[in-house]
């Protein structure tokens, strides 16, 4: 059996005999002497071997640099050294795989996070993308369980679809057509009769519509899928590809969904100080030491006080038409410092405005609710004023909107109505409609998105470096 260094880092069966392997850290020591701290991704930390340079292993060591992935067949001693408690005292090392140490691009020390994104099949092997991708899987896992303890039921929504959940039109075409000289109708446009779906297809940009029609039997539902979208966005909080946790439940009004959405996060939060510890440290070090290289005024929080902060206060819930009052009336929109001034009711809110009410206004996470219906989906449920929507946004420091949801329109003439003022056509969304003409109930969701919480729990200031793969307008590498 295969076991772990991060088994053996918590081991104390001193005198075991045990097999490990992993990739070469660095490898350091004397002529009779050698210390090779050895990494499996398993831990951020890096076990020790310790090797006595003798006539059988000599030719070995030499063979041994910084990338090489090794097999040790040692003894598990305590370690007099501080740092560690165990080691490993080798008595047989085998070379897996060599690693030229005048290609390698990863030396043992630090690296921009630009020059990590152009070797991102490489990246993992460094301590803050291990630190990295192990939090992503631990909130990974925290979201499904989050769900499960309250009774949720998972649901698979199409990655292919023939509609537009958000009615933005930035989709990403999925076709079997030629790219050349694809076959046209009398009009000169391409026919898609002749596509492999026998019409046009695109890539989702939410699995919202899907999980809707879900929750209409199941009650409580939700995804967790990629999404894509074609907008030109780029930014440090936007993907091309990105993953959604949408959940769906039918009978909550807008506040049963804030409640829930709260809950979720502060969850998700929990979960990772609690289980993710030696990783968010290290991030936490990392962070503080490229925060000192800006002005006192412009650095932020240190990250484990900033994840308890938001455990232990209740997230602000405000209505568009006060966040309006409150911006048109702050210092930046007054000294023309916003890029965007905030004129008047209506506008959108850009990300500028989202952070002064978090960081700078309320200094805590806020709920924004009841947008005006022109910024907003078509599905989103009118209040009675006849301007505004049920909508709700939630807004983080330092990142923006991190979730956007809405109480649902279940009134069919009414989403009807608003589908056309809208351009959103009717025709094909007929399964959508129906949810509204056979037993139509209230209900609510709202989308998180998972690299913009995964920003948060990490504190990383860019969002290509969350997710191992980043899909950005004119990069697709790896
Ligand atoms: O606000 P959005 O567009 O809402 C929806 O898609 C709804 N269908 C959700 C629902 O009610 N079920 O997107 C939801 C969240 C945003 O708040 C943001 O966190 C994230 O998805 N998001 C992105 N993340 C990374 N890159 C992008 N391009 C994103 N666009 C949205
Ligand atoms: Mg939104």
């Amino acid at each position: 059996m295969i076991i772990s260094i991060k088994e053996l880092l918590n081991s104390e069966n001193y005198g075991n005999k045990v097999n490990v392997k992993g990739w070469v850290r660095t490898k350091r020591g004397s002529k009779n002497v050698a210390f090779i701290a050895l990494n499996d991704g398993s831990t951020i930390n890096n076990i020790q071997i310790v090797v006595e340079v003798n006539e059988q292993n000599e030719n070995i060591l030499a063979k041994i640099h910084t990338g090489a992935s090794i097999s040790v067949d040692g003894e598990l001693v305590k370690s007099e050294g501080k740092g560690q408690n165990v080691e490993i005292n080798s008595i047989k090392i085998e070379i897996l795989g060599e690693s030229n140490p005048d290609e390698y691009p990863l030396q043992p020390k630090k690296h921009s996070l630009e020059f990590l994104r152009e070797i991102a099949h490489l990246r993992f092997r460094t301590n803050t993308f291990g630190a990295i991708s192990r939090i992503r899987h631990a909130m990974i896992f925290a979201v499904h369980s989050f769900f499960n303890e309250r009774g949720f039921c998972n649901v698979h929504t199409p990655l292919i679809t023939a509609s537009d959940a958000e009615g933005a039109g930035e989709m990403f075409r999925v076709t079997t057509l030629p790219a050349k000289d694809a076959p046209t109708n009398e009009e000169g446009n391409v026919d898609f009769s002749n596509d492999f779906f026998g019409r046009e297809t695109n890539l989702t940009v939410s699995g919202q519509l899907e999980a809707e029609l879900a929750a209409m039997a199941l009650s409580k539902v939700y995804t967790f899928g990629p999404t894509f979208r074609a907008e030109n966005s780029n930014t440090t909080r936007h993907l091309a590809e990105f993953w959604m946790i949408e959940p769906e439940a039918a009978f909550y009004d807008i506040n049963d969904n804030m409640d829930l959405a709260e809950d979720m996060l502060k969850y998700c939060v929990k979960y990772a100080l609690d289980n993710c510890k030696e990783d968010i440290e290290f991030l936490s070090k990392r962070l503080q030491e490229e925060e000192k290289t800006k002005p006192q005024n412009e650095r932020s929080q240190e990250l484990i006080e900033k994840l308890n902060f938001v455990l232990e206060n209740n997230f602000e819930r405000v209505t568009y038409t006060e966040a309006i009052d409150i911006l048109r009336n702050s210092k930046p929109n007054k000294k023309k410092k916003f890029q965007y001034i905030i004129d008047g009711w209506g506008a959108d809110l850009q990300s500028e405005h989202e952070r002064y009410l978090v960081e700078k206004h309320f200094k805590k996470p806020v709920i924004l609710i009841d947008y005006p219906k022109e910024i907003k989906s078509f599905y989103m449920k009118q209040n009675d004023d006849g301007k505004t929507v049920r909508a709700m946004d939630i807004l983080f420091p330092g990142i923006g909107e991190i979730v956007g949801g809405s109480q649902r329109e279940e009134n069919y003439d009414k989403l009807v109505t608003r589908m056309n003022e809208m351009g959103v056509p009717t025709k094909d969304m007929n399964w959508y409609l129906d949810t509204r003409k056979f037993g139509t109930v209230p209900h609510s969701g709202f989308g998180l998105g998972f690299e913009r919480l995964m920003l948060f729990v990490t504190g990383m200031g860019n969002i290509r470096d969350v997710i191992p793969f980043p899909r950005t307008p004119k990069n697709a590498e790896f």
